[in-house]
């Protein structure tokens, strides 16, 4: 079982496993990640393995800064702009990757582009003593709900790997917002952590969201974030047996015989409705109820991205990606 070292004591060991081509799972402000040396091609092949992830789906390398950033990719003017305002932050940008990149070619599934983050908190303190690219995926298994507590990682993955570090729940809650620049658009490749309507506000160009059908990103698409349950959205009743993902103050028809309820938030606070919705996806999959109803869930700001996670979760179950 994994060892659980609180955040503040765990820099030293953490970056000992690292060193040795280990993987540690680490809090990020976003889920925690399941980290590795993204130029080592043995500590890549640990993450893949750890997860059970296919390995044509990549990695995001994580840095400390836009100089290490710098070192692996090439920054449009945009690009840049946006990692100077939002990093470090839930912003991950798909680059051109540069010709030498340290970066080993597993962590990518070798493709000429590299998703880049600039993390905060502890998985920032840890690149900064490393002064490498960390890639790390979020840690679960694949296709299971990503981990927002050490507690959630360690049920999940604590019997693969070596090490988690617990700094308490998430922040965000939600993964990363994913975009890639284009000289006439910027496409989004995942809603997440950081709302569209920010990153419109700085930009240029508009951002395009994508329509079903082509996968731009391998494990974007289909079933994902899948707990036991089967999830119902947008629901205006709860049916006999179902348990109930509640939002906002006031409860649907049937509220009252759920078989167990949460509310992501009682005042519609989006926030707080992302930092809750993995752990209370999680907890009402453990109540057992065969069906999860979720009330309507506003679509603006991080909204996008709720109901985004929230759709995967309902998407007929087929191959499980990432
Ligand atoms: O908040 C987050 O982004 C968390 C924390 C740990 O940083 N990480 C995370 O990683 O969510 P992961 O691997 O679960 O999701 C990254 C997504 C994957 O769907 C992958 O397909 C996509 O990023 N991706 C990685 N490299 C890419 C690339 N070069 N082009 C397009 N998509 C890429
Ligand atoms: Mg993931």
């Amino acid at each position: 079982m994994a060892n659980i070292i609180g955040a503040r004591d765990a820099l030293e060991p953490a970056r000992d496993v690292l060193l040795a081509g280990g993987i540690v799972a680490i809090p990020t402000e976003t889920v925690y990640g399941l980290a590795g040396d993204a130029t080592n091609g043995d500590a890549v092949l640990r993450i893949f393995e750890a997860k059970g992830r296919p390995r044509f789906n990549p990695l995001i390398a994580h840095v400390s800064s836009i100089e290490m950033a710098e070192a692996l990719a090439r920054f449009d003017p945009l690009s840049r702009r946006l990692a100077e305002h939002f990093w470090p932050g839930p912003l991950t940008i798909v680059l051109p990757m540069v010709a030498g990149s340290p970066v080993h070619p597993l962590a990518t599934a070798g493709l000429d582009t590299v998703a880049l983050r600039a993390p905060r908190g502890f998985g920032r303190e840890l690149i900064e003593a490393l002064r490498r690219p960390l890639a790390a995926p979020s840690a679960n298994s694949s296709g299971r709900i990503s981990g927002t507590s050490a507690a959630a990682v360690a049920a999940d993955l604590g019997a693969r790997i070596p090490l988690i570090v617990d700094g308490g729940q998430t922040p965000v809650g939600l993964e990363s917002t994913i975009i890639k620049v284009e000289p006439e658009r910027i496409v989004l490749l995942r809603p997440g952590g950081l709302p569209v309507e920010e990153i419109e506000a700085l930009s240029d160009r508009p951002v395009m969201r994508r329509h079903g059908g082509e996968i731009v990103a391998p494990g974007m698409l289909a079933s994902h974030y899948a707990p036991d349950a089967r999830v119902r959205l947008d629901v205006d009743a709860v049916r006999p047996d179902e348990a109930l993902l509640a939002f906002g103050p006031y409860r649907v028809e049937g509220a009252d015989r759920a078989r167990a309820m949460l509310n992501l938030s009682e005042t519609g606070d989006l926030r707080e409705a992302s930092r809750n919705l993995f752990a209370f996806l999680q907890q009402l999959d453990l109540a057992g109820a065969a069906t999860i109803a979720v009330e309507p869930i506003p679509g603006h700001g991080l909204g996008e991205a709720i109901n985004d996670r929230l759709s995967r979760a309902a998407a007929p179950r087929g191959a499980p990606h990432a």
